[in-house]
C-alpha cells in the first residue's frame, strides 16, 4: 500500500500567503523603480556633465605628428566613442582644438570654443585692435573678439572675459597628444565645466 504524501501546509515555507504576496509585490516594485529611474538619472547626468559621463574629461588624444605643425594654427577634431544612457555612438566628433608651434617651436593647443559664450573661434586676417595692422588672428564672430596667435585677448573692451583656453599637450615619439577639456564660459577664470 502506497503512502500518500501530505500537502505542505500554507505555513510550511515560514510565510503566510498574504505576506509572500506582499514581499513579491515589493520586490517587483523595487525592480520597476530601478529600471525606470536609473536611465533617467544617467540621461540627466549625461546632459549636465557630458564629458564626465563619457569618461572624456582630461583624456589625451593623439592628433598629429610634430613635423606636421607650424606657426600657422591648424584645427583638429577630437573623435571618440560617446556613451549615453542607452547607446554607444562610435567615432563621434566631440570637439575641436587648434594646434600650432609658438615662436620657440613649442606646441600650443587651444580650445576652439570662445570663453565668452562658446561660439567657435576662427582664424583669419583681421586688423589687430592694438597695433591697427592687418595680421592673422583668432577671431570670434559672435561678439567680435580678437585674440593673437598665442591666444591673448586684444580688444580694449572685450566681451570675452579671458584669453583663449589652452590645453595640455605632450609629444611622444614625434606624435602630438592633447588633453581635451571644456571650460566654463563667461567667467574671468578658466574653470573646468
Ligand atoms: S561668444 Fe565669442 S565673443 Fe561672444
Amino acid at each position: 500500500m502506497s503512502k500518500q504524501k501530505s500537502k505542505p501546509s500554507p505555513t510550511a515555507t515560514g510565510l503566510e500567503p498574504s505576506r509572500r504576496n506582499f514581499l513579491g509585490l515589493l520586490a517587483g516594485f523595487a525592480a520597476a523603480a530601478v529600471a525606470f529611474f536609473v536611465p533617467i538619472y544617467a540621461g540627466i547626468r549625461s546632459v549636465i556633465f557630458p564629458l564626465e559621463q563619457q569618461g572624456l574629461g582630461g583624456k589625451f588624444y593623439p592628433l598629429t605628428t610634430l613635423d606636421n605643425l607650424s606657426q600657422q594654427p591648424q584645427k583638429f577634431p577630437i573623435v571618440d566613442d560617446v556613451v549615453d544612457a542607452w547607446v554607444t555612438v562610435p567615432k563621434k566628433t566631440i570637439g575641436n582644438v587648434y594646434l600650432r608651434l609658438n615662436e620657440a617651436d613649442e606646441v600650443q593647443a587651444f580650445q576652439t570654443l570662445c570663453p565668452h559664450a562658446g561660439c567657435t573661434i576662427g582664424v583669419q586676417t583681421e586688423e589687430n585692435p592694438k597695433t591697427k595692422t592687418k595680421e592673422l588672428l583668432f577671431t570670434c564672430p559672435c561678439h567680435v573678439a580678437h585674440f593673437d596667435l598665442n591666444g591673448q585677448l586684444l580688444d580694449a573692451k572685450p566681451d570675452a572675459p579671458r584669453n583663449m583656453d589652452t590645453l595640455v599637450t605632450k609629444v611622444e615619439d614625434g606624435r602630438v597628444f592633447v588633453r581635451f577639456e571644456v571650460f566654463a564660459f563667461g567667467t574671468p577664470e578658466k574653470k573646468s565645466s
